[in-house]
């Protein structure tokens, strides 16, 4: 056979085999080590919705990667787990007076669906296995929307447990309405019951709440603390174990560093995945027949080139143009910034790009910004009587991060002023 392109890469696929969509986010493992305390809560206060009564509202807050969506979809595969065991063999012991299957999980990320109408809608179509009676992605008023999605629930009796997953997103968009109804939902239904479980990374998302909602949304609440190095540990060997045939792919250190890596970050679970699939991918690549810290630390880098990148290019025009300014002057041989010189080069930014400039005090505020994204580093420098001011230095890679800058088209014209100067440095030469 003709060698193809891909062959070779067909080939390094051999190396590890298994499957690698286990270390992938979106698996959700049989077992959640160091998750148990938090998974017999949650499900002590779940186990209501088996006796046909209504559990208590739930919030669960943590960081990211604390394991909240793994937690609250585990749950809920178990009582799909339930559903099954129950139809093959008579329900036994003291859940026999309500049927298992009145109980129905509603699980919405509001990452992805995050207005009113779309959380009203996805809950009410589930209900609803007719497509031609599905309401509409838009088009209905409201208040149909509510009152459809009230008679769907309401046709049987049920508990019907919804999750609101990334819940912050969803307030931070469209604020609290739909909450607001979802959580006064149960004084308008007859024979069913609704509760409600809100996940959200930050913990102060709730004082963008109306006091009602908040007090009838946290009558439980769950806090997610990080985890630390040996948990993570932990759960990175389960996954491994689980996702490759052989043994011994990994070298001893490698999963100790992809967990002290991660623990350093935040205790993000997430991160720390990520790391050990991003080294098994590059180790494949370079047809390596093991895993080890290089690996890790180059995935380390490729991981962090892809989060400034994901950063740059979903910065607004005027943030970006900064941006660009920083990193313009930092190639011209500045090294460390005043806002007034930041300014200065976001101006002429501007008037080459053909963009009328904002004020400084809101490029003072861009400037911030970007330091709270960790793409500039800007300290408060006192200069005694003179006053204060900052001093701001790019925190990413110049050139890589000027070219990323460079491929958004409303920024083209500005690319003249980098050629214009080098030209200008050129003659000077
Ligand atoms: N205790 C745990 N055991 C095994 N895997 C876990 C555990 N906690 C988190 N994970 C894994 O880490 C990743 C991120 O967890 P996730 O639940 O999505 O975090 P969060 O929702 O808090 O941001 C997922 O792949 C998840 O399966
Ligand atoms: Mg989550």
């Amino acid at each position: 056979m003709e060698p193809n392109i891909f062959t070779t890469y067909m080939h390094s696929k051999k190396v590890f085999k298994g499957n690698k969509d286990i270390l992938r986010p979106s698996y959700i493992p049989e077992q959640l080590p160091h998750r148990e305390e938090y998974i017999n809560e949650l499900a002590s206060i779940m186990v209501t919705a088996l006796r046909g009564n209504r559990p208590s509202n739930v919030l669960i807050f943590g960081k990211t990667g604390t394991g909240k969506t793994a937690v609250v979809r585990y749950l809920e595969r178990e009582v799909e787990r339930l559903k099954r065991e129950n139809a093959d063999s008579q329900f036994q012991g003291e859940f026999q007076e309500f049927n298992v299957h009145r109980v129905n999980y509603v699980y919405i990320n509001c990452e992805v669906v995050d207005t009113h109408y779309g959380v009203m809608k996805n809950i009410g179509n589930k209900f609803m296995s007719e497509w031609s009676e599905q309401i509409p992605f838009t088009g209905w008023p409201m208040e149909k929307v509510y009152e459809s999605l009230k008679e769907r629930i309401d046709e049987e009796p049920r508990v019907v447990v919804i999750i609101l997953d990334e819940l912050d997103k969803l307030v931070s968009k469209s604020g609290d309405t739909v909450l607001y109804h979802l959580s006064k939902i149960n004084s308008e239904l007859k024979q069913s019951k609704v509760s409600l479980i809100g996940i959200s990374n930050h913990l102060k998302f709730t004082e963008f709440l109306d006091p009602r909602v908040r007090s009838r949304l946290g009558e439980e609440k769950l806090i997610f603390p990080p985890y630390n190095a040996e948990q993570l540990k932990d759960i990175l060997t389960e996954r491994v174990n689980k996702a490759f045939e052989a043994e011994n792919i990994m070298d001893d250190d490698v999963i100790a560093l992809c967990a002290a890596l991660a623990a350093q970050e935040h205790g993000d679970a997430r991160r720390a995945l990520d790391l050990l699939r991003v080294a098994t991918e590059i180790a494949e690549r370079e047809h390596c027949e093991h895993v080890d810290t290089n690996h890790v630390y180059k995935a380390k880098n490729k991981i962090e080139q892809d989060c400034v990148r994901e950063a740059v290019i979903t910065l607004p025009t005027h943030s970006k143009l900064t941006m660009y300014a920083i990193l313009l002057s930092r190639t011209n041989g500045h090294n460390k910034l005043t806002t007034g010189e930041v300014y200065a080069g976001y101006k002429e930014v501007c008037t080459v790009s053909g963009m009328d400039p904002l004020t400084q005090r809101r490029i003072t505020d861009i400037i911030s910004e970007l330091d709270m994204l960790g793409l500039v580093n800007a300290r408060v420098k006192s200069f005694g009587r003179r006053g204060r001011t900052k001093e701001i230095q790019p925190s990413v890679p110049e050139v890589d991060t000027i070219s990323i800058i460079e491929q958004d088209e409303t920024i083209i014209p500005v690319k003249k002023l980098r050629t214009f100067e080098d030209h200008q440095q050129m003659k000077l030469m």
